[in-house]
């Protein structure tokens, strides 16, 4: 009972596969994973629940084989969300201090007054997260705890995304048997598990690039600054594979992750691959700068649209950390060269690291995810308010606010 009370458990549900991972925090601040489980996913489209008995099912599986490796019931868990109804935007917040004297209460009250924005009926606020205090007009202020003012204001960053779609979500997890402890934004998770703190005070873009979207968040001076959800993957390059080479999706899926480029300018002009015809026709030898020349194209297209999100946040000459890029599509070679040519700035690849146990079946990009939302989870222990997130009561958890929060000081 002690052990798996202490434990703490992520779920991806990705458009590719579902991920369960088991933390167990060490002390005095550490994390050992415990407990791995994937299942590939067929009920989601572009990041979204489409499916809900497909979804319930490979929640399901991924579930049972991480309970199995951890040796625990699974009960609770801390879920990601993404898709292209994800919003992000800037707020602002401001109360009159009673006493005259920032306390730990007026720091919640005015967070709370910056989630107290109209937002439309089928949305819902995920995140609201804070980055800067302002004390009578003195800004900049990190931790205002004990300064004396009148008026104390923050500048926040608001995640909105569609209620229908987070319940969905809900519901799958529900059905596979499982509470909610909370929905995070799967890049804000990612960040958690392959950005450094450093990365995160000097300026950096995180990208995530999975099967069916591309999660982007900007962090500089310390707090997240931006964030965007575009509905492209690497799904998408299999179907130009496929297209291209006359090939069944599978097929096409499986030699882009054995042999497949980003850059075909890199790729050895006498290298060759096998490729399956469709049809069961006999295969064929093609120089593997064929099928670059088809990955190439479509990762440009996908970096193009991330450095127009960079430009639109403002932040681009503010990001001397460059990009730091994750997720299943980055595995392929060429990806960082191909980066950072797109972008511009420097590109490192990123997978968790910063984790003990089963350090080594964690550390590739597919479980920046699973893994970030261990860590997040993490910043609860001993939090008795922890609450369980509910299909029906779907209101923003106020407490993933505060979490936020708490790890600004
Ligand atoms: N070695 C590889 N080379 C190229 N691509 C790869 C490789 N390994 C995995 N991928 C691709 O990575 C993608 C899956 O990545 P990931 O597991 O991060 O996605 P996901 O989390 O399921 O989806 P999403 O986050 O978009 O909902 C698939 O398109 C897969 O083909
Ligand atoms: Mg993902």
């Amino acid at each position: 009972m002690s052990k798996e009370s202490s434990l703490i458990v992520g779920l991806d549900i990705g458009t590719t596969k579902v991920c369960a991972i088991v933390g167990e925090p060490t002390y005095p601040n550490g994390l050992d994973i415990i407990g791995v489980g994937t299942y590939p996913s067929y009920g989601l489209k572009r990041g979204v629940v489409v499916n809900i008995e497909n979804t319930v099912q490979s929640i399901k599986h991924a579930v049972e084989e991480a309970e199995h490796m951890a040796g625990c019931e699974i009960r609770t868990v801390f879920a990601g969300i993404a898709g292209g109804h994800i919003k992000g935007m800037g707020g602002h917040g401001m109360i009159t201090l009673r006493n005259r004297e920032v306390s730990k209460r007026d720091l919640d009250r005015v967070i709370e007054s910056a989630s107290a924005l109209s937002i439309p009926a089928d949305r819902e606020i995920i995140h609201v997260i804070p980055q800067e205090f302002n004390v009578d007009g003195q800004g900049g202020i990190k931790d205002p705890v004990g300064i004396y003012g009148i008026k104390l204001e923050t500048k926040v960053h608001i995640v909105t995304g569609q209620v229908t779609a987070a319940q969905n979500l809900v519901k799958c997890i529900h059905r596979a048997g499982m509470d909610v402890a909370d929905i995070i934004l799967e890049q804000l998770a990612s960040s958690e598990a392959v950005l450094t703190p450093d990365e995160k005070e000097i300026g950096v873009v995180l990208i995530d690039c999975g099967g069916g979207t591309t999660d982007i968040a900007i962090f500089v001076g310390g707090s997240i600054r931006y964030t965007e959800n575009l509905t492209l993957g690497g799904d998408h390059i299999d179907r130009d594979i496929a297209v291209g080479l006359s090939t069944p999706v599978a097929e096409a899926k499986r030699i882009k992750e054995k042999q497949g480029s980003a850059y075909a300018d890199l790729v050895p002009p006498d290298e060759t691959i096998e490729v399956i015809s469709v049809g069961g026709r006999r295969s064929r030898t093609i120089p593997r700068r064929e099928l670059a020349m088809i990955i190439e194209p479509r990762m440009e297209e996908i970096l193009s649209l991330v450095k127009r999100e960079i430009i639109k946040s403002g932040y681009q000459d503010f990001l001397p950390a460059g990009a730091v890029i994750t997720g299943g599509t980055v595995i392929m070679d060429n990806t960082v060269e191909l980066a950072e040519k797109i972008l511009g700035i420097p590109v490192r690849r990123g997978l968790p690291t910063e984790v003990g146990g089963l350090k080594d079946v964690v550390a590739n990009p597919v479980y920046s995810t699973g893994v970030g939302l261990v860590l997040y989870g993490t910043r609860y222990k001993g939090d008795k308010k922890l609450r369980i997130r509910d299909e029906k009561v779907f209101k923003k958890v106020f407490e993933s606010m505060k979490t936020w929060f708490q790890e600004f000081f």
